[in-house]
């Protein structure tokens, strides 16, 4: 049903887990995939996958979401190679946990760099481009935290509260242009980010989820197709949360 033929889509960060989901998702609906991740040649390698399994379109870049000059040189090759993004899935993100009094400056600051800054970056150089178009859809990856907070977490639950703001403001500055920006706020989902944490703290979310199971990649992907559908035309500064009822 949901028809993206003729669509261009940049998913930052689609190496792995939700990223790969969803620039497979997108590609499976039609739409030409950009895929990226800090090496170029694991890009290249998801990407070639992506497109045996779809027949779509794919293009690699590497996108370090955390230099400025990598952002800049990506997002000219890519409006080169296959001309002005239409759907920007503002993915890529990184954690780095420790308790507020212990965390360093350095924490803080390449946390707030790569996840919401970052996010500013390729938002602004994206949009040019659907503004000329008239037509976009930008979809901003926040988290469950920026809203119940999370012990250890007090600088990426801040830039993924900071996404919920951008992506109001936004949305009201871009509505008049068809553009839509929404934010997804995933709860637990089961990729990398998450394998890694002790049992006991897996347990302990587990036992706050009513549907009483972690989330997949792909519960994340199906919103993110939908929120890059004509289907949502009229939804705009939306928060849609992701989460087996944990919140
Ligand atoms: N998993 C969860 O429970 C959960 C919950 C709420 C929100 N989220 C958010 O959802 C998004 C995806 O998370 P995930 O769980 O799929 O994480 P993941 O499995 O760790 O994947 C992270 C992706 O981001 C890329 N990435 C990391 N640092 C990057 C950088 N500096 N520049 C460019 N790309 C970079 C990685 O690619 P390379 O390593 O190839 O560079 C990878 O493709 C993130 O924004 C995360 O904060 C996740």
């Amino acid at each position: 049903m949901i028809n993206l033929s003729g669509k261009i889509a940049l998913v930052t960060g689609s190496t792995r887990g939700i990223g790969k989901a969803t620039a497979q998702r997108l590609a499976e609906a039609g739409a030409s995939v950009v895929v990226t991740g800090r090496s170029e040649d694991r890009a290249g390698e998801v990407a070639k996958e992506i497109a045996q399994s779809t027949g779509a379109k794919t293009f690699a870049v590497g996108l370090d979401i955390g230099s400025r000059e990598s952002i800049e040189g990506a997002i000219k090759r890519i409006n080169e190679e296959m001309g002005n993004v239409d759907i920007l899935v503002n993915n890529a993100g990184v954690n780095r946990d420790t308790l507020f009094v212990r965390m360093k400056y350095e924490d803080w600051d390449e946390i707030i760099r790569v996840n919401l800054t970052g996010t500013f970056l390729v938002t602004q150089l994206v949009v040019k481009g659907m503004l000329k178009k008239r037509w976009g859809r930008i979809i901003n990856m926040s988290s469950v935290v920026a809203f119940i907070g999370n012990v250890g977490q007090a600088n990426y639950s801040s830039a993924k509260a900071g996404l919920v703001g951008f992506t109001k403001t936004l949305a009201k500055e871009l509505a008049p242009r068809n553009i839509t920006v929404n934010a997804i706020a995933p709860g637990f989902i089961e990729t990398d980010m998450t394998e890694n944490l002790p049992e006991e703290i897996k347990q302990g979310f587990l036992s706050q989820i009513p549907m009483n199971r972690f989330g997949k990649a792909e519960d994340v992907a199906n919103v993110v197709l939908f929120l890059a559908s004509e289907l949502s035309g009229y939804i705009t500064g939306e928060v849609i949360h992701v989460n087996g009822g944990l919140f």
